[in-house]
């Protein structure tokens, strides 16, 4: 059967391209403005063409399927005018790739096909519906215009790839959270895609939402000053150079004096540790890496340490305020005293100034984040009469963060709660709880590449939500916040309680949300109601209960406005 065919197709073709070439190529149809080499859907007149061929071959053979035939031989026509056109392709081995390819599944003995598809992989019938034969063609743009021009092409257009039915719903999470526009990264990093939806709970939702929602503004004209040691910001593939944003060494400080330009190794003046050698990159990525940030368009202006001296925060903050770019309510500081316990801090007169200036800054408009610190402790405790105190956490004005274990991609999800990590300070003075592990990659400050891992640690849980304050700032731009506005504003939009082994009123059982709480199911499968069910309702006679699940209108759940 398949020698038949090769034979009549000979016959036939040779007149067809005889006509197209007289046609000088002249684009007659939709003109067909394409710069690749692509796949397009070509329509075929049929009629014409099958009695055509019927007269011409009645003495030939007896057709079993003249449609069959008639899409093989337009296929087999079409395959040869790419043949001999093969160098109008503008990449030859992609071209040969797709002529050459056996898929795998191809291999397989049992693989029986619905119809005969012919031998081409570069044209092929889909079928026909009347008088038209719909085809697949892998096409340059000079071809594409050619079988445009042949007599029986009705049309020859790109094969458009529509976009999956989303199982989210952008309107809603506009409406939501009163975002300008959302940015939805698909497949995101999982500590990315922890705080842009409430708690997942299996039971309501069959399949985890891998993916980052965001504001597009994310962060846009917000200055996110990064202090810490190991800064080093050039060559990190999280920080491409672009002119959206700036990202820069604002200052170095060195032995307490300020020395402008980039990072040199030699400014670390203490032996730092191999662990350390990337700290001050990893975490201004963890709040504006481009991919693994939350804020990734907010200017990074780091100013580095040679450490953690509270001498050296004075430095800081001192040059900054005299700088004449600082623009204090545009401002979010992640703050670090090297994090030690201090015994009754307020006695203290450097720790009091140190106060003030923060103060006298947060009431200014600029956001003062920190770390509870990873020593498993509270962050404030009472021992053998001695009241203890962590630090910068737990002065006033300065958001405290602590940290939820969030290393197991697909174990952390599955509880209904969230656990504190038992690396992470907590207690009393913690104000909010974020991510603990995060998943990047980076250069050290000797230039070694080091692949993406997990690294812990609330240090990287508070440049989190250093990130979400950017794009708060960024998304308000005419409101005046202080860090006390600002925590009220985390706490109003973070996902409460739903942290383990906390009280369910303390105001800190509270995970960072950067305002899009809608849990979505990646399946569109949902076995519940409400904000952590994808907003699905219920139906006429029942209420959606406070744990997500429809009852029944005069059940006790639906007594409550719950
Ligand atoms: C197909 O070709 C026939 C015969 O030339 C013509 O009558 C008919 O209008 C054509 N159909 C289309 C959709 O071009
Ligand atoms: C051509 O296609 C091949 C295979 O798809 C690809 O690896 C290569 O990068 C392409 N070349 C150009 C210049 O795009
Ligand atoms: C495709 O097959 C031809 C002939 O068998 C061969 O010359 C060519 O190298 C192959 N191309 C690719 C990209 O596999
Ligand atoms: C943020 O503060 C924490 C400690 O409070 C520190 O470990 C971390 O390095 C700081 N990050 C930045 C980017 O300043
Ligand atoms: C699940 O979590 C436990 C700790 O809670 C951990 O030991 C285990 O490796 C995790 N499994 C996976 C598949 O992540
Ligand atoms: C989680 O599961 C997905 C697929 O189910 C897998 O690709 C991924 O590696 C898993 N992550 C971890 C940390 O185990
Ligand atoms: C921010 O500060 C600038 C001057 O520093 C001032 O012009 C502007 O009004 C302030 N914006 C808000 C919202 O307070």
């Amino acid at each position: 059967m398949k020698a038949l065919n090769i034979l009549l197709i000979s016959i036939f073709f040779i007149l067809e391209i005889t006509l197209a070439k007289t046609n000088n190529f002249n684009v007659k149809k939709n003109e067909i403005i394409q710069k690749n080499d692509d796949y397009y859907i070509v329509i075929v007149n049929n009629t014409l063409s099958t009695s055509m061929l019927k007269k011409r071959n009645e003495e030939l053979f007896e057709l079993e399927d003249d449609n069959i035939q008639f899409e093989l031989l337009i296929s087999n026509e079409i395959n040869n005018l790419i043949m001999e056109n093969k160098d109008t392709y503008k990449n030859i081995t992609e071209f040969e790739e797709i002529n050459n390819k056996t898929l795998t599944f191809e291999k397989r003995d049992d693989v029986e096909y619905v119809r005969d598809y012919g031998d081409s992989n570069l044209v092929y019938p889909l079928g026909s519906f009347k008088e038209k034969t719909i085809l697949l063609a892998y096409l340059s743009s000079k071809l594409v215009k050619m079988v445009n021009s042949l007599s029986y092409v009705i049309d020859c257009d790109v094969d458009t790839k529509f976009e999956p039915a989303a199982y989210y719903n952008k309107n809603e999470i506009l409406e939501e959270t009163k975002w300008d526009n959302v940015i939805v990264r698909n497949d995101a990093k999982f500590h990315l895609s922890l705080i842009s939806q409430g708690k997942f709970d299996p039971n309501l939702v069959s399949q985890y939402d891998t993916n980052f929602y965001y504001p597009s503004s994310a962060g846009k004209g917000i200055d996110i000053y990064i202090l810490d040691i190991s800064l080093n910001l050039k060559n990190q593939d999280e920080f491409p150079e672009t002119n959206e944003r700036i990202v820069e060494n604002k200052f170095n400080i060195i032995r307490s004096q300020a020395v402008y330009g980039d990072y040199k190794p030699e400014y670390d003046d203490i032996i730092i540790r191999p662990a350390e050698k990337s700290h001050g990159a990893t975490v201004a990525m963890a709040a504006g890496g481009i991919t693994v940030g939350s804020a990734n368009k907010a200017n990074i202006r780091g100013i580095h340490l040679d450490d953690f001296a509270e001498s050296n925060l004075f430095t800081a903050l001192l040059n900054l305020m005299n700088d004449p770019l600082f623009k204090p309510n545009k401002s979010v500081f992640n703050m670090s005293f090297g994090g030690n316990n201090l015994i009754d801090y307020r006695t203290k007169p450097s720790v009091q100034l140190f106060q003030e200036i923060v103060n006298y800054l947060s009431n200014e408009g600029s956001i003062f984040v920190a770390a509870a610190g990873n020593d498993g402790i509270p962050v404030h405790k009472i021992e053998g009469g001695i009241e203890y105190f962590k630090l910068p956490c737990y002065l006033d004005n300065i958001i405290c963060v602590g940290g939820v274990t969030s290393q197991y991609e697909n174990n952390t999800t599955i509880e209904k709660e969230f656990t504190i990590d038992k690396g992470s300070n907590y207690g009393e003075g913690v104000d909010i709880y974020a991510p603990y592990h995060v998943k990047l990659a980076y250069e050290d400050v000797d230039g070694n590449r080091y692949e993406e891992e997990i690294y812990e640690g609330t240090s990287y849980a508070t440049p989190l939500v250093s990130g979400v304050v950017a794009t708060i700032l960024s998304e308000n731009p005419d409101e005046k916040f202080t860090t006390k506005s600002m925590l009220q504003h985390l706490r109003d939009m973070g996902e409460k309680n739903c942290i383990k082994d906390m009280e369910k009123d303390d105001p800190s059982n509270v995970f960072l949300n950067n305002g899009k709480r809608v849990v979505y199911s990646k399946d569109n499968i949902y076995n519940g109601c409400g904000i952590h069910a994808g907003n699905k309702g219920c139906p006429r006679n029942q209420c959606c209960s406070i744990d997500g699940k429809c009852s029944n209108k005069n059940s006790n759940v639906c007594i409550t406005k719950n």
